[in-house]
């Protein structure tokens, strides 16, 4: 190690370190408690709606009620895509994964956006909610077109969980899971430092573009220990099969040093309180539509894990019981993840917009732990 380096210390993982401030979401793991700008996401849950509460992570305050109108009307007017994006979600393949397609179409933005390095604030909230607003079309527009559907044209009159579901489907959803879709987007909304929140701040720290900042994050949102859990917890319970099979499955899991999907997370080492909120709703949209196995078996992992691991702080986390929502809701499994991200947008560009303010280059060190003074060898001689 250098003599600059003497005083610096190894994490990794950077699971001891804090990074910078924020005054967007407070977490604490011990108590399982979670809010943003200081609104217990609780209260959220029950009584604001997705575009308050991005008004709120990005202005810091909740709207007055003209407030609130004006911003959703912007975000509502931007709902559309110019020719050439439909024309790019077309010709897509209809085998890619709607997450890499969704990364590729973000990026795409950028591209006929003429203020894309205007690096002002305001350039920056106006990207910001330009992809607010374009992301569920980008989702939507990609699925139908890989089922060999017709393309559906968003409804500049609704909410953006309601417009969501009509796009995906071509029908209007019912109030109840129109609801149902606009909590798990606020509940999904943001979450202090995570993997992809980050990620974004490192490529923004760089002075680099918004558009740049969110397609960095949503290659990072898909891995398998962060976003991608929700998705895993669909096809570990479609394994599954039966309630029956479950306690089998799990043991197994276990001696082949194997994680359980859904379950665990970095900073809670109490019960997600995210989760807490999906599983209610879980449970009530099992009993509405009459299919409850799915909860059952979900319950019953809870309960081993709870036996085997519960000691270590290892809980259900916001993806156990949000794939049984919105598979209840319909949906297909690899579009849980792009529903992730069509609500982090908000978490993602509030960091960037909040790290801006006092920006600094994101450069950590590596301890370097290979080999000194090596003789070069021509190739030749090797
Ligand atoms: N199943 C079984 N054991 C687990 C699980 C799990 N899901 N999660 C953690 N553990 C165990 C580990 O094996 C380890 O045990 P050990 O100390 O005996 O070796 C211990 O708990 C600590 O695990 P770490 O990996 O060190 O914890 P870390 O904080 O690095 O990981 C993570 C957190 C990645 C979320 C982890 O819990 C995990 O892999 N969970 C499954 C994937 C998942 O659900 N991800 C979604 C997270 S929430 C989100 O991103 C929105």
């Amino acid at each position: 190690m250098s003599n600059a380096m003497q005083d610096m210390h190894i994490d990794i993982g950077l699971v001891n370190t804090i990074v910078a401030r924020s005054s967007l979401s407070f977490i604490n793991g011990e108590e399982g408690i979670l809010e943003y700008v200081g609104y217990d996401i609780d209260d959220l849950a029950r009584q604001s709606t997705f575009e308050e509460t991005t008004f709120l992570l990005w202005n810091r305050r909740l709207p007055s009620g003209n407030e609130l109108s004006d911003f959703a009307n912007q975000i509502s007017s931007n709902y559309d895509l110019s020719e050439s994006m439909w024309d790019m979600i077309v010709s897509l393949p209809r085998d890619a994964s709607p997450m890499h397609a969704l990364r590729t179409l973000t990026s795409a933005l950028s591209l006929e956006d003429p203020g894309v390095d205007d690096p002002s604030e305001e350039a920056n909230l106006r990207k910001s909610l330009v992809m607010l607003a374009k992301m569920p079309t980008l989702i939507a527009g990609f699925d139908r077109h890989r089922k060999g559907l017709d393309l559906v044209r968003p409804d500049t009159t609704a909410t953006i969980a309601d417009n969501f579901l009509y796009m995906l489907t071509g029908e209007k959803p019912t109030e109840r899971m129109a609801r149902a879709m606009d909590i798990c987007l606020i509940l999904h909304a943001d979450h202090g430092f995570n993997a992809s929140t980050f990620a974004s701040l490192v490529t923004i720290s760089t002075l680099s573009d918004m558009y740049s900042a969110v397609t960095t994050a949503i290659g990072t949102l898909k891995g398998p220990l962060h976003g991608g859990a929700n998705q895993g917890v669909m096809y570990m319970l479609q394994e599954i099969e039966s309630i029956d099979a479950v306690e089998e499955y799990v043991l197994d899991k276990f001696s082949n040093k194997e994680r359980i999907m859904g379950f665990g997370h970095r900073v809670y080492k109490a019960y997600d309180p995210r989760a807490t909120y999906l599983k209610t709703f879980a449970k009530g949209i099992a009993q509405d539509t009459g299919n409850t196995s799915l909860f059952e078996m979900s319950q019953k992992i809870e309960e081993i894990m709870d036996r085997e691991v519960g000691a270590k702080g290892i809980y259900p986390n916001v993806d156990f019981y949000s794939a049984t929502t919105y598979f209840s809701l319909g949906i297909d499994l690899d579009l849980f993840t792009p529903m992730f991200a069509m609500s982090r947008v908000s978490g993602w560009t509030a960091h960037c917009l909040e790290y801006l303010q006092e920006n600094r280059l994101i450069r950590p060190r590596c301890d370097y732990v290979g080999p000194h003074k090596q003789e070069y060898v021509s190739i030749s001689q090797r």
